[in-house]
């Protein structure tokens, strides 16, 4: 059997980190073989673009998506199509939708955004963690990465509106995120167990 490709997105503090390592869990509970992964990636290349979210060095918005690209690129080779073909749910916390979502509200062609994205397959199963700005910097303050970019409530807002459509575009499951964490959760098991 091939595995199934599963993708958390939405807004930092919406709960993406704690929902994928919650559903990793089940699905290992429930027992199938699991590879719980993230983008950007803990590699070279994905350290690179952390570095330059944390404003390490200087990049201008279309240098920084295609960064995350090429991590991407990397990411799919060398981890998920592999453990997709050995029969794993691969669990990804953040994948394209981050590009297209973080570079469209960072005012990069939407268009360019979707062909620098293109080769890479999309997910069987896509879920959008929607929370609203107010809970995404509640969440994200008392966080490290609470200086990186994007994390003003105008730009949190821009986000949200560009999830919105892409999960329309893309039939993203939207999940209410603003719940408390075994709601959440068990709203996700539901949306995999129907889908798997
Ligand atoms: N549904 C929730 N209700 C309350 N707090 C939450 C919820 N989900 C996550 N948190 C808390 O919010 C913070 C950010 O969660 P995290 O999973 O790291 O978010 P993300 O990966 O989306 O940025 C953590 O302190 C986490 O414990
Ligand atoms: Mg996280």
């Amino acid at each position: 059997m091939k595995g199934k490709f599963i993708v958390l997105e939405g807004l930092d503090g919406a709960g993406l980190s704690t929902q994928a390592a919650l559903l990793a869990h089940h699905l290992k509970d429930s027992g199938f073989p699991v590879l719980l992964t993230k983008e950007p990636t803990n590699g070279l290349i994905g350290g690179l673009s952390k570095a330059a979210l944390r404003g390490e060095f200087s990049t201008s918005p279309k240098s920084l998506q295609l960064l995350f690209c090429a991590d991407r690129a990397h990411h799919l080779e060398k981890d998920i199509e592999p453990a997709l073909a050995r029969g794993k749910m691969v669990v990804c916390d953040r994948y394209l939708f981050s590009t297209l979502a973080y570079g469209y509200a960072s005012k990069v062609n939407y268009k360019w955004l979707r062909y620098i994205n293109l080769s890479f397959r999309l997910p069987d199963i896509g879920i959008f963690i929607d929370v609203n700005s107010s809970t995404s910097i509640v969440r994200i303050s008392d966080q490290e990465e609470s200086l990186e970019l994007f994390e003003e409530k105008e730009k949190l807002n821009q986000v949200r509106q560009a999830y919105l459509h892409i999960s329309k575009e893309f039939h993203l499951k939207k999940v209410d995120g603003n719940r408390d964490i075994d709601t959440v959760s068990s709203n996700i098991n539901k949306i995999i167990e129907k889908a798997i």
